[in-house]
């Protein structure tokens, strides 16, 4: 079995550049389905999720070249067929085809997606939009039909300010009849990534990053070249292991506004950190202090972050507290960092956190993507060999994270034991 074995407590110094953003790169790739011809991405993650979109692409028909960071996607061979449930199942974001197949085909046949295992994640917000823009839906188990005669503009108030559901809105309404408004729309930038992807593909959208956007129909999509934004979350996860273990650690590739809440957080507790417009340097100080935390769409704090963070709450003097508002089952990480020797309870949806504590290495599991990166951070910081089974979780989402972290001296590797 593959695992990750870190030696831990080694200073980390140098430099760590950002990758593409996983949750835009995620979008990006089934959206250029809805293009008539070549489009050309760059900053693309190299990360099992964008691998697991690729061979959707390809059963679909789609010609699809990698090199490096660029993916090179024609769309013009593309056949519109069921995807099968397991291809559909490998991750969440296998989803967005729902809206690129339906906005450009008027149909789409797919399964519920799958994705961390971190909440009930329904799609009903997804499933109403569709449906309010004309389409029907039938289900046969686990299977979606959703087809349309026509999509037709319309305004669609979401009741909840969903990435996923706004997202896939969005691509099915750029190729409506007529003008659609989401309301209460999610304003996350890999949002505003996917509107500018699709505007510069010949849509008309406006308003993406606000709680109101405008999508006003076009006939045709042409191709065209963008680029993925940086990863906030990566960001976050190198950015909070500099607040553990780092020596003037560089964190390159940066959007500091896409992390604001992180990095106000990290000044409340008094992290030792430089922020400039490009990079964050951030080097470990003893005397954290405790701070209250609670998870919201942005640009409140991230779910995604929540987990990573926790790792460095078992550091700060005094009790803190970290709310988790988006999902029920996101606290997976906590047994395992107990283990290690934090001293955490969980009242309902509430962490509470009393430090500092020292954190011993032990063999934990990665429950989900971001409980394995909290417990990559616990690992860089405990005494000894901390070693994480179910490692494919992680890497589903974290480029080289061995590579990057063995560069700024981390002692990581991967083992098959
Ligand atoms: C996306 C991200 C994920 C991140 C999350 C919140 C991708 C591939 N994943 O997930 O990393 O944690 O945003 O920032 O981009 N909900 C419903 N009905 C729906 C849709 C969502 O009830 O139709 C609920 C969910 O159960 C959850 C909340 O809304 O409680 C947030 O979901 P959403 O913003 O849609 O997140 P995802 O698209 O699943």
């Amino acid at each position: 079995m593959e695992k990750i074995k870190i030696e831990g407590n080694h200073t980390l110094t140098g430099t760590i550049k950002i990758s593409g953003a996983k949750n835009s790169a995620v979008a990006l790739v089934p959206a250029s389905l809805l293009a008539e011809d070549t489009v050309t991405i760059d900053n693309i993650p190299n990360i099992s999720d964008i691998k697991a979109l690729n061979e959707i692409l390809e059963y679909l028909g789609a010609k699809v070249k990698r090199e490096e960071e660029t993916m090179v996607i024609d769309p013009s061979t593309v056949k519109n067929i069921a995807i099968p449930e397991d291809h559909a199942k490998k991750l969440r974001a296998s989803y967005y085809f729902m809206g690129a197949l339906l906005g450009k085909y008027k149909k789409a046949e797919m399964y519920f997606p799958g994705g961390c295992s971190i909440g009930a994640r329904p799609i009903d917000l997804h499933l109403k939009g569709f449906e309010a823009l004309g389409a029907t839906i039938t289900t046969e188990g686990d299977k979606y039909i959703i087809e349309a005669d026509e999509l037709i503009g319309t305004n669609i108030y979401l009741d909840f300010a969903s990435v996923g559901a706004t997202i896939n809105i969005m691509l099915a309404a750029t190729k409506a009849t007529g003008t659609t408004i989401i309301e209460n729309a999610a304003k996350e930038p890999e949002i505003v990534n996917v509107a500018t992807f699709l505007n510069q593909m010949g849509a008309k959208i406006t308003g993406a990053g606000t709680s109101e956007i405008k999508i006003i129909g076009v006939k045709k999509l042409h191709g065209c070249f963008t680029e993925v934004i940086p990863d906030r979350i990566e960001a976050g996860t190198y950015i909070i292991a500099g607040a553990l273990v780092g020596d003037n650690l560089r964190i390159d590739n940066i959007i500091p506004d896409h992390i604001e809440a992180l990095l106000l957080k990290l000044k409340e507790m008094k992290a030792n950190m430089k922020v400039e417009k490009d990079h964050i340097i951030i080097s470990k100080t003893d005397k954290l202090k405790k701070v209250n935390v609670q998870t919201q769409v942005f640009p409140g704090f991230p779910t995604d972050l929540q987990q990573p963070l926790t790792t460095l709450l078992t550091q700060c003097t005094g009790t803190s507290i970290m709310e988790e508002n988006i999902y029920e089952n996101r606290f997976q990480n906590v047994p395992y960092l107990t283990e290690m020797g934090a001293n955490i309870k969980i009242d309902e949806k509430m962490l509470i956190i009393n430090g500092p504590t020292k954190l011993v290495g032990k063999e934990v599991e990665a429950t989900d993507l971001r409980a394995g990166a909290c417990l990559v951070l616990a690992g860089l910081l405990a005494e000894g060999e901390t070693k994480i089974t179910n490692i494919k979780y992680i890497l589903r989402g974290y480029e080289n994270i061995i590579q990057k972290l063995t560069n700024v001296g981390a002692h990581i590797s991967l083992i098959d034991e």
